[in-house]
């Protein structure tokens, strides 16, 4: 049997309930802070992501799922939304708009990742993106929208890492002077520490090994090598944080490994009761992009935005066992029928109370009438219409209280205005 590409999973109707919450929760945060929707192309030139996203980044040097069209064109099934963002921003005329410009997506990314728990090689995204300012103030207000869309759903166990990386001639003379240290401790680092040394050093925050982290513990901070310029971006945008009283913890090893960030940087973990890290995998990730139109061939126009894993964040409402069901309406009433005639009729019921606004659910495959109770039962129907020969007969259904057992009888002719007065619809 053919089954999904590794770590690519199907989402199925019982877990709808959870994507309808989170998306309602999106569509309430992008409205209150001003953001539009922009669908984004699920592909994009190759090139996008090796200018945009980085030649040298982990994403595009292993995860990326590029290939050849039959025509010659190197395409990408895109691996992050920001990219293409701006490629958008600057394509469709964006810049002769109001600034700075607001938009926000939903979508599917693709990335050759080793598949695990919170790490799949399909995932959706939620982005959020402010482009055409270079403000400290637009950087906290990226932050707030995360932290109040975070709060609306009901997750509340989290922290926001930040950062500064300054901007390009702050990080090259970071880099010497990290150069200088590393290297002078080249033989307790890792391997790959060793090999990231020249083109890569940012990488070693990322290690994993202990011996590595204890030397980046000792090891000068971005934060006091910025310029000017920087340092101020960065102070506003503190005091902002506490102005608004943004709970944060400072993490000078955030680098976040994509080209274009530019000064703020931030990651958002969850934390466990005692507020210490439990997952050391993000929920969201994001930061300022001032150099990221400049790289995909674009003027100067700076950016700031965020992107918001969607599994990872359905998995958090799941152990928090967060009730969702109100994007998942129970059905008011549910329509069970016994015989082919009351299924005909039972079928025109449905379409006249779909049209009639009621929320209504049904079978048509089952033929006897326990299994459709059952059904009625198990979706938490207020009431079942059960339409047989009989009734159909005399002009009428049984009309039943789910929750009471009460059934009386209803006259067809006036059963959508009874039904409308009966659920106040
Ligand atoms: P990122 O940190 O690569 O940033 O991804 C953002 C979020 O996407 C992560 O925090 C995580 O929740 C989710 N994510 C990433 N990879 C996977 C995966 N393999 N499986 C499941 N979830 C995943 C970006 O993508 C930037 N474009 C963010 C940004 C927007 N920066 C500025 N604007």
């Amino acid at each position: 049997m053919i089954t999904s590409p590794k770590g690519i999973k199907d989402i199925l109707p019982q877990e709808e309930a959870y994507w309808d919450f989170v998306e309602n929760a999106v569509k309430k945060t992008s409205k209150a802070y001003g953001f539009g929707r922009i669908r984004l192309p699920i592909i994009e030139k190759t090139k996008l992501f090796i200018k945009g996203t980085g030649k040298n980044t982990e994403i595009v040097k292993k995860e990326m799922y590029s290939f050849k069209t039959k025509g010659g064109d190197d395409l990408t099934l895109r691996p992050e939304g920001t990219p293409g963002v701006m490629r958008a921003y600057l394509e469709r005329g964006m810049r002769s708009l109001i600034q700075p410009v607001k938009l926000y997506y939903f979508e599917p990314m693709f990335r050759h990742e080793r598949p695990q728990h919170g790490r799949q090689r399909q995932f959706y995204q939620i982005g959020f993106e402010t482009i055409g300012s270079d403000s400290s103030i637009i950087d906290a207000e990226i932050i707030q929208t995360v932290y109040n869309f975070l709060i609306n759903l009901g997750i509340d166990n989290f922290v926001f890492q930040i950062n500064s990386i300054g901007d390009i001639n702050c990080r090259s003379k970071y880099k010497k002077v990290l150069q200088d240290c590393l290297s002078k401790n080249k033989s307790v680092l890792c391997d790959n520490c060793q090999k990231d040394l020249q083109d890569r050093i940012f990488n070693i925050f990322e290690c994993k090994e202990e011996h590595c982290q204890q030397i980046v513990r000792i090891s000068p901070k971005i934060i006091d090598n910025l310029c000017d310029l920087c340092r101020i971006h960065f102070k506003e945008l503190l005091e902002i944080l506490d102005e608004i009283e943004m709970p944060y913890s400072l993490n000078h090893s955030i680098v976040r490994g994509l080209d274009y960030y530019t000064r703020t940087v931030f990651e958002v973990l969850t934390v466990d009761e005692f507020g210490q890290m439990s997952s050391q995998l993000s929920l969201a990730g994001g930061g300022r992009y001032d150099s990221l139109s400049e790289s995909i061939g674009g003027p100067k126009i700076s950016g700031s935005g965020v992107a918001i894993g969607v599994e990872r964040i359905i998995s958090v409402l799941e152990d928090k066992n967060i009730d969702v069901s109100s994007g998942n309406k129970n059905p008011d009433i549910f329509i069970a029928q016994l015989g082919f005639t009351a299924k005909k009729y039972g079928l025109k019921l449905f379409d006249i109370l779909v049209e009639s606004g009621i929320n209504v659910e049904a079978t048509f495959s089952k033929d006897s009438l326990s299994p459709q109770l059952k059904l009625a039962d198990s979706k938490g129907a207020r009431y079942t219409i059960i339409i047989g020969e009989k009734e159909l007969k005399d002009k009428n259904v049984l009309f039943s209280n789910m929750k009471s057992g009460n059934q009386e009888i209803l006259q067809i002719k006036n059963l959508i205005p009874e039904l409308k007065n009966r659920l106040n619809v």
